[in-house]
C-alpha cells in the first residue's frame, strides 16, 4: 500500500499532541472544563486577566473557577481583580484586597466569616466553571482535600448550626421595634412588654464577640439575670430614646 501524505499529517498532528501533553500535562493548552486539573500557585499565576488570551482563573478555598464571562469585574482594572490568577479566599469576608490580605489562609476567623467563605464557594460553583484544584492549603498533591479543607468545612458547618440555634432562641423573646432618625436619633420601643438590652445566646461562639440586642419581657419576667435597662430610661418604660 503506498503512503497518502493525507494520511500521514492528522496523524502525524495527532502523534505531536499526544506527545506535547505527556510531556506538559499541565500546560495551558490543557484547560478542560469540570477537568481536575491540579495547578501550582505558579501555574495559576498568568490566569489573573492581564493576558486578555488567556482565560482568567480565581481559586477559593483550593477549588479553581474559571471566571472570564465575569471579566467587568476579575479582568485587569476591574473592582475585583485582585481575587484573578491567586487563592486569596480569606479577602471574601476582610475585604482586605491588598498585600498581606491577599491570603488563603483563614487563621482567627470566627465560624460565621469561614461559613460566608464556603457560601462564597457555592456561589462560585452555581455560577462559574470549575476547572480545577489549588495544591497547596486546601488539597494535597494528589487533589485530596487537606486536613485544613476538612477543618473549615466542619467549622463552617458549626457557624450554621449556631446561627440556626440562635434563630430559634431569638424567637422566644420578641425583638423591640426600633426607628431612627437624624432630628430624633435612635428610638426602640415594644408593643408589649418592656425593652431590655441581652447578650445574643450563642454570640460569643459564633463570632467570638459579645453582642447584645434589644428584646421586649412581661413585667413578671423582668426579674431574670442578664436583662439592663437602657440608660436614662424608667424601669417600666415602653419606649428609649438612646
Ligand atoms: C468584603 C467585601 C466584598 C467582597 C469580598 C465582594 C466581592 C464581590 C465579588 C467577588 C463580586 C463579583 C461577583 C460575580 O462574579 O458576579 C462582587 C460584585 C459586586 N459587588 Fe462586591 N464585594 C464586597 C463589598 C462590596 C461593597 C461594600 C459593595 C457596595 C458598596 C459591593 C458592590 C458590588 C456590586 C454592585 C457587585 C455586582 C456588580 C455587577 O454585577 O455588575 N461589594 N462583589
Amino acid at each position: 500500500m503506498r503512503w497518502s501524505p493525507f494520511l500521514g499529517i492528522p496523524l502525524l498532528l495527532a502523534l505531536v499532541s499526544f506527545i506535547v501533553f505527556k510531556l506538559f500535562p499541565n500546560s495551558s493548552t490543557n484547560l478542560t472544563p469540570l477537568g481536575q486539573r491540579l495547578f501550582t500557585v505558579e501555574d495559576l499565576a498568568p490566569f489573573n486577566g492581564t493576558d486578555t488570551g488567556l482565560p482568567i482563573l480565581l481559586g477559593i478555598l483550593g477549588s479553581v473557577f474559571d471566571v472570564t464571562k465575569g471579566r467587568d469585574h476579575y479582568g485587569a482594572g476591574g473592582g475585583y481583580n485582585h481575587f484573578a490568577g491567586r487563592d486569596a479566599s480569606r479577602a471574601f469576608v476582610s475585604g482586605n484586597f491588598t498585600g498581606e490580605g491577599l491570603t488563603d489562609t483563614l487563621h482567627g476567623l470566627s465560624s460565621t466569616e469561614v461559613k460566608s467563605i464556603v457560601e462564597w464557594r457555592d456561589f462560585y460553583f452555581k455560577t462559574y466553571t470549575f476547572v480545577g484544584k489549588l495544591v497547596g492549603r486546601y488539597y494535597d498533591g494528589e487533589g485530596n482535600p487537606t486536613k485544613y479543607l476538612k477543618g473549615v468545612e466542619a467549622k463552617a458547618a458549626r457557624g450554621a448550626q449556631l446561627l440556626e440555634k440562635q434563630k430559634k432562641e431569638e424567637a422566644k423573646v420578641a425583638s423591640c421595634n426600633s426607628r431612627w432618625s437624624q432630628e430624633e436619633g435612635s428610638e426602640v420601643w415594644c408593643d408589649d412588654g418592656y425593652p431590655r438590652l441581652v447578650q445574643r445566646p450563642v454570640e460569643i461562639a459564633l463570632t467570638g464577640k459579645m453582642s447584645k440586642r434589644c428584646a421586649c419581657f412581661k413585667e413578671d419576667e423582668l426579674g431574670q439575670a442578664g436583662l439592663e435597662v437602657y440608660d436614662g430610661c424608667d424601669y417600666f418604660a415602653k419606649n428609649c430614646r438612646l
